[in-house]
């Protein structure tokens, strides 16, 4: 029986966040940014194994105390220059079964929660192509141009935000990541061979940190989850 296995991707220097630590390791309700995601995806009895892809001279992640993870968590220092890459070669490293799940989330989401994650399990090992968490876009959206003036009203009608995880078969995976190098999700590699994978509803809890405000919002949703 095929099993599941996550992999995070965490080879990225965050330059939005205009610090000079990476932004997986800046402090985040005193710990890591990272270590959040890790403690929920090592926590969930479905995931055998959980990956972390690092920058293969990373010389911040022997710094920390990893041991509550065991070997539960494999560090892979194989990261690429982008972060299709980065996940690419985590899979060719972790020598998966093709028709293993595998569920990649990003470091910089450490807001996800254990019923989020058991949400996309729950939906997506039963989908023909995979799944990934997803937000219906509630705000007006704007296009801008050079001068952030608006010049269109864009409709929102149908639109998503895609977050992570986004959980796939090792197999599909591979093959989308290796003819489409340069997407920023991996969903996008995988409708590119023209799939079409399953949304599924999140909350806007599981947002992204990539401005230095997002830490303090961050660490108020971890607190009061508490
Ligand atoms: O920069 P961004 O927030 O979009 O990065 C998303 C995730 O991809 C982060 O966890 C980051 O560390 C990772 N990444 C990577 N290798 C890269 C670039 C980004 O693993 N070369």
């Amino acid at each position: 029986m095929s099993e599941i296995f996550a992999l995070v991707p965490a080879a990225g220097c965050g330059s939005r966040m205009g610090s000079e630590l990476p932004k997986q390791y800046l402090q985040l309700a005193g710990q890591p940014m990272i270590y959040h995601a890790l403690l929920t995806l090592c926590a969930s009895s479905d995931v055998k194994t959980v990956f972390v892809v690092l920058a293969p001279h990373d010389m911040y992640w022997h710094g920390y105390d990893w041991s509550l993870f065991g070997d539960k968590l494999q560090p892979l220092f194989c990261g690429g220059a982008t972060r299709a890459e980065s996940v690419l070669n985590g899979l060719m490293a972790a020598e998966l079964e093709l028709d293993d799940w595998l569920l990649v989330h990003d470091a910089a989401r450490p807001c996800l929660s254990h019923k989020q994650l058991a949400h996309l399990i729950e939906v997506s090992r039963d989908d023909e192509v995979g799944g990934i968490l997803a937000v219906p876009v509630a705000d007006t959206l704007k296009r801008a141009d050079a001068e952030c003036r608006i010049v269109q009203t864009e409709n929102r009608e149908g639109v998503w935000q895609a977050q992570t995880p986004q959980m796939f078969r090792t197999g599909l995976l591979l093959q989308a990541l290796r003819s489409a190098p340069n997407v920023t999700d991996d969903a996008s590699a995988v409708e590119a061979l023209g799939f079409h994978p399953k949304l599924v509803t999140s909350s806007a809890s599981n947002f992204k940190v990539t401005y230095p405000q997002d830490i303090e919002l961050a660490e108020l949703l971890l607190a009061n989850r508490k």
